[in-house]
């Protein structure tokens, strides 16, 4: 039986709806990740920036479900969380956009929206009216209007199709959004787009956590930064009280 979760703040913080401890994942003789420690609140814009090979990805991996940890845990929203499956840890709230998103190019953007969680009328036949509706509303709100529900994923941009990407996250309840390089391989213009809908879904209460090799998007868009080298978090940053120089002289280890 499992015991009653409360929400129990801790290191006096209480504002984190995600808290990651000690996580740590090795692959046969390589450390991923090495005890890394870090809170993301709502309504942040959390940078994630290393090197290739730092453990950026398997951070991700790791909170949503994908890889197992060696050693650590997460809190979500107060509770802790063991996901199995990419499936459970978006299902309880935490969402990932990777750089080559999981949408169908076949099927249309409301069918992306709704792909594998279908609204039904209360008879059990697909609503499929309400789905287009919804789904235009979401774009709407997202500021992605003159994208109709209706055209084929395949013929977006790449722009596009994040923005569908995120319009999914964002009407499944979506409380932590990871963004694995969302803005590499876009257009200067998409990128921008890119970088309005990650403000958009802070405003709503989302929290999000953004990955970019691109320190000027990074100290442009995020509130705080993570820093890791090798698997080792060498510096949580506020964005407001630090620079490119001291970015990168962590990204690199941290010394000198
Ligand atoms: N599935 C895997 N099997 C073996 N090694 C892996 C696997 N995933 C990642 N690694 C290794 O873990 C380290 C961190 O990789 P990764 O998390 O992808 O870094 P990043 O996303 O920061 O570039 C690298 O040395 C990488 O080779
Ligand atoms: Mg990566």
């Amino acid at each position: 039986m499992e015991k009653e979760h409360t929400v129990t703040p801790e290191d006096g913080e209480d504002t984190a709806i995600l808290k990651v401890r000690g996580l740590s994942k090795t692959f046969d003789h390589v450390v991923a990740l090495d005890d890394v420690s870090f809170d993301i609140n709502s309504q942040e814009v959390l940078g994630l920036v290393g090197d290739n090979g730092a453990g950026k990805s398997t951070l991700i991996k790791l909170v949503s479900g994908v890889y197992r940890a060696n050693a650590g845990k997460v809190v979500f929203g107060g509770r802790q969380v063991e996901f199995n499956s990419p499936r459970e840890s978006r299902d309880s709230g935490i969402e990932v956009i990777y750089q080559d998103m999981a949408l169908v190019d076949e099927l249309e953007v409301w069918e992306n929206v709704f792909l594998g969680r279908q609204l039904r009328h209360g008879f059990g036949v697909i609503d499929r009216k309400r789905m287009i509706e919804e789904a235009a509303s979401l774009l709407e709100r997202l500021g992605l209007g003159s994208l109709s529900p209706t055209t084929q994923v395949g013929y977006l941009s790449g722009g596009q199709k994040k923005g569908v990407a995120i319009s999914r996250a964002l009407y499944w309840d979506t409380r932590v959004i990871f963004m694995d390089e969302p803005t590499a391989a876009l257009a200067v213009i998409e990128i921008q787009r890119v970088l309005e809908l990650i403000e958009r879904l802070r405003e709503k209460g989302v929290a999000v956590v953004f990955v970019s090799h691109n320190l000027k998007e990074i100290l442009g868009v995020t509130n705080r930064i993570i820093v890791l080298h090798r698997g080792q978090l060498t510096g949580i940053l506020d964005t407001k009280e630090t620079d490119e120089d001291e970015v990168i002289r962590l990204m690199m280890g941290g010394e000198n």
